[in-house]
């Protein structure tokens, strides 16, 4: 089990190449299941999750080659309609593949899905979206089956706009006879990714990054060559350990629009940050102020995703700050081990109080899950002294090497 050794209170300085979006290419990788042509991913970021779903992808009889960041997937043909358990346990995003294979093949078998333990995650959007579509699915046995013999296109309307239901939708909806209405859809980037990837394969989808979605079905779909979008989440965190540490960087990819909820909530006179011909820049000095108020909400609104590292941020930020995890229910795990650290956070069911502290001081910790595991490495850059942190597999499923990109900009950090 590997763990990461911290040396803190350094500043930072560099550049960092921003990874490609693990939220966006598993979708991605999910729609390829969609054509028989050989379709080329780039900028595709190395992580355990992609790796799971590469696991998945090659048990239904798609060949993944990779060569560097690119990945080369062909699913001409497509020999199984079953994602087992030991699979699927392994990835939550296992479940985007129950539209792409009921699209291609009509049916689908899929174990419930795994993925990080931040909440319950049911899929039950998921299931009555597809049923929307003419999908008959029957749960037995911790299995869903599905048949899609009579997949049409239809009206779609969600509860609320999940991330994952809205692009399972699409995927289903891409080769289904009509038109599908994916109403009170979610709007992150990401979905904008995955409808620019399906137009690009041959799909018509528009709407995408609006509450609404209108998909006119299409009989077959070609191959493509595609570049992933860069990931605002790994983005946010390498802003806010700037922003913790002080120093300067450059962060080449980073997109300010994708990732303004957090630049709103960070304090402009100890931070700068600006954007130039795709690269960001932030350069910060002193100790900053905390927001008072953190609100998660779907996009455009403050990431769940960030929640954890803000939090750490807070931590050593001046002032008090209340932030309120609306999204997921078992999301503030970091905290007893930010605490640990020295940070002055109480949490009451789904509110974290954080009242800033001048320093923190580095401490054994342990990564209960991927953002949380990401907070507490930003947290040991910024604290006194040596910080080990360890589960480093749960921020491996979505920072690639985070150690190297570290390192790179002037961090003490190894892996052991
Ligand atoms: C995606 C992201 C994840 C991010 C989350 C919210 C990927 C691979 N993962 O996850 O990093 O934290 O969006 O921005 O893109 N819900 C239901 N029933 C469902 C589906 C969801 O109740 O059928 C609930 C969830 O339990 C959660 C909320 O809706 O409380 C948001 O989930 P959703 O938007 O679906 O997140 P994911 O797609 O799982």
């Amino acid at each position: 089990m590997s763990k990461y050794i911290i040396e803190g209170g350094r500043p930072l300085f560099g550049e960092i190449d921003v990874q490609g979006a693990k939220n966006a290419v598993l979708p991605i990788f999910a729609a390829c299941v969609l054509t028989k042509e050989e379709v080329t991913v780039k900028n595709v970021p190395d992580l355990a999750d992609v790796k799971s779903m590469e696991n998945i992808l090659n048990n239904l009889g798609v060949t993944v080659k990779k060569e560097g960041d690119t990945r080369v997937l062909c699913a001409k043909n497509v020999l199984s309609d079953s994602i087992p358990n030991e699979l699927a346990k392994e990835l939550r995003s296992s479940v985007f593949l129950l539209g792409s294979v009921i699209g291609r093949i009509k049916s689908a078998q899929v174990a419930y899905p795994g993925g990080c333990d931040i909440g319950l995650r049911p899929i039950d959007i998921h299931i009555k979206g597809l049923r929307d579509l003419g999908v008959t699915i029957e749960e037995r046995a911790g299995y869903l089956f599905c048949d899609g013999t009579h997949l049409s296109g239809g009206e779609v309307v969600l509860d609320y706009p999940s991330v994952g239901a809205t692009e399972n939708v699409m995927l289903a909806a891409v080769l289904a006879p009509g038109e599908t209405v994916i109403r009170n859809a979610a709007r992150e980037p990401e979905i904008t990714d995955l409808q620019n990837f399906l137009n690009l394969l041959g799909a018509k989808v528009k709407g995408a990054g609006t509450p609404e979605i209108r998909i006119e079905g299409v009989t077959s779909l070609g191959g493509a060559e595609y570049a992933v979008m860069p990931d605002r989440i790994c983005l946010g965190t390498w802003i806010l350990a700037v922003a913790m540490c002080g120093g300067e960087a450059a962060l080449i990819g980073g997109r300010k629009a994708e990732i303004h909820s957090l630049l709103c909530k960070l304090d402009k006179s100890s931070c700068h940050i600006r954007e130039d011909s795709g690269i960001m820049y932030i350069s910060a000095k002193g100790r900053p102020v905390c927001s008072e108020r953190i609100s998660t909400r779907p996009y455009p609104g403050f990431p769940t995703d960030l929640q954890a590292q803000y939090c750490a941020y807070a931590s050593v930020a001046r002032g008090t700050c209340v932030i309120t995890e609306n999204i997921f229910e078992n999301r503030f795990r970091h905290v007893p081990e930010l605490v640990k650290m020295g940070a002055d956070i109480t949490v009451r069911d789904r509110v974290a109080v954080i009242r800033g502290t001048s320093f923190l001081t580095g401490a054994e910790v342990t990564a209960r899950d991927l953002r949380g595991g990401a907070a507490l490495v930003i947290a040991g850059l910024a604290a006194e002294g040596k910080t080990v942190v360890s589960q480093v597999r749960h921020i491996d499923r979505g920072y690639q090497a985070m150690e190297k990109t570290l390192s790179n900009i002037g961090a003490k950090i190894v892996r052991i």
